[in-house]
C-alpha cells in the first residue's frame, strides 16, 4: 500500500506541508508506505510540447527529476495532490506538473480521452489560500481535480479547502489536522482486499 503526495507550495513550513503531512500521517497509521514530492524542491521543466505522448501514451518524453513520480503515480495506490492559490490559481510549480500530467490523457479518434492510470485510483486534495470564504476559487480547485486525478478517472474521497490561512495557519489548527489525519486513514483504507 503506497500513498504518494504532490506538494505544490514551496514552503517547506507552510499550509500546505503540515496538511499533507497530516494525511500522510493518517495513511501511515492505516498500515500505508508513504512519499512526498515537493516540487518546488526538485530539478522539475515544463512540458515541451513536443507531444511525443500523443503516439507513445503514458509516457512523457520530458526526462526529469519528476520522471520516476510520474510512473509511481500509475502504480501507487492512493495520491494526494496539494498546492496553495497563487493570483487566483495554483502554484507554477503545480501547474508545471498538470501539464505534464497530459501525458496520462490518451486521445481517442472521437476526440475524448482515456486514461494511463487504472481507474478508481483514490485521491485526497487540498489547497491553501488567504482569503477567508472557502468557496473563492471553487473553479480552480476544481480545476486541479479534474486534470491531476479525476478526469484520469481516479475517485476523490475527500479535499480540504483552508481558508483565511494568514490569520488562521494550517499547522495551528487542531481540527483540520485531524480531518486531514483522518482522509488519510480512508485514503488508506480504500483499496484494501
Ligand atoms: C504569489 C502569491 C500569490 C497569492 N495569491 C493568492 C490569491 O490569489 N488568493 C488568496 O486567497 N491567497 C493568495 N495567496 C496567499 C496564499 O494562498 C496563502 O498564504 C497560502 O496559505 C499559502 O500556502 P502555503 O503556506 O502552503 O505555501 C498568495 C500568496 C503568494 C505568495
Amino acid at each position: 500500500m503506497k500513498i504518494l503526495a504532490f506538494n505544490g507550495s514551496p514552503r517547506k513550513t507552510g499550509n500546505t506541508t503540515a496538511l499533507i503531512g497530516a494525511v500522510l500521517e493518517g495513511a501511515r497509521e492505516s498500515g500505508a508506505e508513504t512519499a512526498e514530492v515537493r516540487l518546488h524542491d526538485i530539478n522539475l521543466k515544463g512540458c515541451m510540447g513536443c507531444l511525443t505522448c500523443r503516439k507513445n501514451p503514458g509516457f512523457c518524453a520530458q526526462k526529469d527529476d519528476l520522471s520516476p513520480f510520474l510512473e509511481e503515480m500509475k502504480t501507487a495506490d492512493g495520491l494526494v495532490i496539494g498546492s496553495p492559490i497563487y493570483m487566483y490559481h495554483v502554484t507554477g510549480q503545480m501547474k508545471m506538473l498538470v501539464d505534464r500530467i497530459y501525458s496520462f490523457y490518451i486521445t481517442r479518434d472521437d476526440g475524448g480521452y482515456d486514461s494511463a492510470l487504472p481507474p478508481g485510483k483514490p485521491f485526497v486534495l487540498i489547497t491553501s489560500q488567504g482569503h477567508p470564504e472557502p468557496e473563492r476559487f471553487d473553479r480552480t480547485v476544481r480545476w486541479l481535480a479534474g486534470m491531476t486525478a479525476g478526469g484520469l478517472g481516479c475517485k476523490e474521497v475527500g479535499r480540504i479547502v483552508q481558508a483565511n490561512s494568514h490569520l488562521e495557519p494550517a499547522g495551528e489548527n487542531g481540527g483540520l489536522l485531524d480531518e486531514a489525519r483522518r482522509l488519510g486513514r480512508v485514503l488508506a483504507g480504500q483499496n484494501r482486499a
